[in-house]
């Protein structure tokens, strides 16, 4: 099988394999990827598959070498995105086993190196509208067609972990009005753009974060929670990843690459 793909795929909590025809282990000038990538074709198209945090959950969020998975990506030749993860809701409408199709994030991660460009060359690219337009609106309309609950907006903050969020910084959350929490969002989807690449993220809701207020039986989220009710709605995820990869058109109908030429200082 040729070693190149179109269309990359990040593996979560509780998503570490995809059947593929052949794994292949990438080095990277920024160190090694998570784990082996497995590529695979679904719908006519190249598809390479990596678990963010390793096929055996080895690395925990702020131990993820995002900078590898990204730039193993780029050299496979892909261009399009897709980052599903497990995610916590902020909001009681976005409930457990519900998909958010994010639009915004809010970064409370520290620490973490989320840039390519740590100079001579320089870029600033824009990421106020952080995630694919095109990537997201076809991610919208298949989980309709599939009877799928999805909710086409959201802003996901993503927290450094690996340490659940207290009650008060939740609430501070929920109190802005953001809609999801997760720990691995941040930096991967302004990696990808920095790479030219499109980045769409589906966040399959696995718990209510520290509870529901009023609802004493909804208990704070467990990492347990988040593997056990991320199985439960695997099949709709992976259902849901096919049809949106085969309906991917071969030309990009976004500007989402001019990002990266609009950001170049030198
Ligand atoms: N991933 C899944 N649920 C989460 C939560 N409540 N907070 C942070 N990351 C999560």
């Amino acid at each position: 099988m040729e070693k190149r793909a179109d269309i990359g795929v990040f593996g979560g909590s509780g998503f570490y394999r995809m059947e593929g025809v052949e794994e292949i282990k990438i080095d990277t000038p920024f160190g090694a990827p998570s784990d082996k990538i497995t590529l695979t074709t679904i719908g006519g198209k190249r598809v390479a598959f990596l678990p963010r945090h390793g096929k055996e959950h080895q690395l925990p969020p702020h131990m993820i070498n995002f900078r590898a998975n990204l730039w193993a990506m780029k050299e496979l030749g892909v261009t399009r995105v897709i980052g599903p993860c497990a995610a916590g809701s902020l909001q009681p409408h976005i409930k457990p086993g519900d998909f958010v199709i994010c639009d915004q994030f809010v970064d409370r991660t520290r620490g973490r190196k989320d840039t390519f460009y740590d100079g001579p060359i320089t870029t600033h690219i824009s990421t106020a509208d952080p995630y694919c337009p095109e990537l997201r609106e076809l991610a919208i309309r298949e989980a309709r067609k599939l009877g799928i609950t999805v909710h086409e907006t959201g802003t996901v903050v993503v927290i450094q972990g690996p340490r659940f969020s207290t009650r008060a910084e939740s609430k501070w959350f929920s109190s802005h009005g953001w809609e999801v929490i997760n720990m691995t969002q941040y930096p991967e989807c302004v990696l990808a753009r920095e790479l030219g690449m499109c980045y769409v993220n589906i966040s399959l809701i696995t718990d209510y974060d520290v509870g529901l207020e009023g609802n004493p039986d909804i208990a704070p989220v467990t990492h347990e929670q988040v593997i056990e009710v991320f199985k439960q709605n695997n099949d709709k995820l992976r259902t849901l990843l096919h049809g949106l990869i085969a309906a991917i058109p071969d030309e990009p109908g976004c500007n989402c690459y001019r990002h990266l030429l609009d950001g170049r200082l030198n």
